[in-house]
């Protein structure tokens, strides 16, 4: 294996070359001009360019400050950082984007954009395609490690989590033109038994075992199991037990096996249930699934291809989630890392890092003070020796240049613990700031309501299939309440559904910053009507006050026959909307909640109105 790693030192984020979106750093190259002009000395110094906090400009230079510490009493011209600012100002070369100039407190240069500039460009957008707005990275190729969960068992709500996160920022990276390998790093080496607690999987331990042990059958050829592998420990046999008992199952309820597919055996959960009842209530099953377990641990082909079932069940289990989301992944699963790893654990030994301890292999890293076991006591590798390995492969055979680990925040510390390790090794430049990077992008813990790991009434854990029929249900409900089964068709309406309930999950998790805990809630995520509406403003008043005499008009039209009343109402209508809302900044305004409402409420009127006049309102004109 060759392990040597072509350390590329990018030293900035973006290309310099021309970026029609990004107005900060069109500025940027406005400001380096003038820094260059107002202190020739100095050259190296970047401009720092940011967006208006106050209201003086829309953009600001904070380079003043820095730099007067730099050249004060170097025999310098000026006088203090406003007159820094001053000259910067004045240095600045002329543009097109900028309308006008100020200096503000100590040296901030604010900047005001020319309006036609601006209207420029967003034209030149409308014309080329929001494309020409995609952020460049000088990163061509992105590993973004996501989902992944663990082969035969369900998917939790961190599973959820880390699929919405990771789905999100590869799509931000491919809008960016960065080539995303979105990998599926799935549980299929059942390293993870020792990583998470049991409990929070019921069903699980049990089969990540007896994937060791068919995986070992795959890559090594030789069939044995339990003594030979190193994350199977005593307490293990009797999850192994289970999945005897589970094939034994399948093999009782369907004896042609090889023909069942998944809505055969419908979901795992229900499966395992009925099996489990099986084998607490009759003996000789009892017996049968022991001696199945043998079977299966040596190597007959029948047990093998039934346990091969139950993991290619599971993966389809997996895919729904990911249909339904609409989120893309490949799966390279933890087992196909598996041939490479003693080179690496090997090329890790010759450069020295790997040290004897306690009968294990381990690396010490700098400030902390457990070891990352790379080879554990009995000689067999783990959940560390395999992400080492995944991330020399994708540095090194994939050339990924960033690489990002999407998972709960409870496995940082193995990840910085790797990343150490990686850049001792030479793999990643020891400055985490350039390229080739790896990162950890953590999330805090979906609870529910009481606080407490989300987890359904039965205290099972919540699975996802379910949770999402729920988002969906509730959603078509709302809809169906808003009596939208009579307008739309049913195909509308499941569509609407979809969109909506699930929008609602994804919006939910990626909404907080997302290392912090979220707590699921149903009625918050599919609630249309948070906040409230608030009639502060004059004119959100008088259309508030407009609005509330519908009623009253329609009554007097329709007592008096006369539909120019709401004819008039109408017009009137359309005049206080547009009051308001050439007065009252609706999105991004702290009123934006509120006024979202009051259009809302006005289109519902005037939709109202247009209807009782006989009158087809057209949405684009
Ligand atoms: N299967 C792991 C889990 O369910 C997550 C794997 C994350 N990726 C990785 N390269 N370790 O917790």
């Amino acid at each position: 294996l060759a392990l040597a790693t072509k350390t590329s030192t990018i030293t900035s984020m973006a290309k310099e070359e021309e970026n029609a979106g990004n107005v900060k750093r069109q500025l940027a190259k406005l400001f380096d001009e003038s820094l260059k002009a107002t202190v020739p000395n100095e050259p190296d110094v970047e401009p720092l360019v940011a967006a208006c906090t106050a209201k003086f400009g829309d953009y600001q230079c904070n380079n003043a400050m820095g730099l007067w510490s730099k050249i004060k009493g170097k025999g310098t011209e000026f006088r203090g950082p406003p007159a820094v600012g001053q000259a910067i100002m004045k240095n600045l070369p002329p543009s097109e984007m900028i309308e006008s100039c100020s200096v503000a407190g100590p040296g901030f240069v604010n900047v005001v954009l020319a309006k036609n500039w601006i209207a420029k460009t967003i034209q030149r957008m409308l014309i080329d395609g929001i494309e020409t707005w995609a952020p460049r990275f000088c990163v061509k190729k992105a590993v973004v490690d996501f989902s992944s969960p663990n082969i035969a068992k369900e998917m939790h709500v961190g599973h959820l989590r880390s699929t919405i996160i990771g789905d999100s920022l590869a799509r931000m990276l491919e809008f960016s033109n960065v080539e995303v390998l979105r990998r599926n790093h799935v549980g299929d080496w059942g390293t993870q038994v020792d990583l998470v607690s049991e409990n929070m999987y019921p069903l699980c331990g049990s089969f990540s075992c007896l994937l060791i042990s068919s995986l070992y059958i795959d890559f090594v050829g030789t069939p044995t199991f339990i003594s030979l592998h190193h994350s199977v420990q005593l307490k293990d046999f009797k999850h192994i037990l289970q999945f005897g008992m589970l094939i034994e199952h399948l093999f009782e309820k369907f004896p042609n096996f090889e023909d069942v597919n998944e809505t055969a055996i419908g979901d795992l959960q229900a499966f395992y249930k009925a099996s489990k009842q099986r084998f607490d209530s009759d003996p000789a099953f009892k017996e049968i699934a022991q001696k199945a377990v043998v079977r299966l641990q040596g190597g007959e082909p029948k047990y093998h291809q039934a346990w091969a079932q139950i993991c290619e069940i599971s993966r389809r289990e997996f895919d729904k989630v990911y249909q339904r989301l609409r989120v893309q992944l490949e799966e390279k699963g933890e087992s196909f890392y598996n041939p490479y790893i003693p080179g690496v654990i090997e090329a890790l030994t010759k450069l020295g890092l790997v040290e004897e301890s306690q009968g294990a292999r381990v690396i010490f890293i700098e400030g902390v003070n457990i070891p990352l076991i790379v080879v554990k006591s009995d000689g067999g590798f783990n959940y560390a020796s395999t992400d080492l390995t995944a991330l020399w492969y994708r540095l090194n055979e994939e050339k990924a240049e960033w690489i990002i680990y999407v998972t709960d925040v409870g496995q940082q510390q193995h990840f910085d613990m790797v990343f150490s390790a990686a850049k001792r090794a030479g793999w990643l430049p020891s400055d985490g700031s350039t390229y080739p990077k790896a990162s950890h992008v953590g999330f805090g813990l979906v609870l529910g309501e009481d606080g407490k790991r989300f987890r359904t009434r039965s205290s099972e854990v919540v699975r996802l299939v379910d949770l999402l029929d729920e988002a969906k249900s509730r959603s078509k409900m709302a809809l169906i309440e808003r009596g939208k089964a009579e307008e739309w068709t049913e195909e509308e309406l499941e569509q609407t559904a979809e969109a909506v309930g699930y929008g609602a999950v994804k919006y939910a998790d990626l909404k907080n910053n997302r290392l912090t805990n979220y707590t699921f809630n149903f009625d918050q995520m599919l609630n249309d009507k948070t906040g409230s509406l608030v009639l502060d403003h004059a004119d959100e008043r008088a259309l508030g006050l407009h609005l509330l005499q519908f009623s009253e008009v329609v009554e007097e039209a329709c007592s008096n026959l006369l539909p120019n009343v709401l004819c008039e109402y109408l017009y009137n209508l359309s005049e206080y909307f547009t009051k308001f809302y050439s007065n009252c900044q609706v999105v991004g305004s702290a009123e934006e909640t509120s006024r979202l409402l009051l259009c809302e409420a006005t289109a519902t009127v005037m939709r109202k109105c247009f209807y009782l006049l006989g009158i087809v309102p057209v949405y684009k004109i």
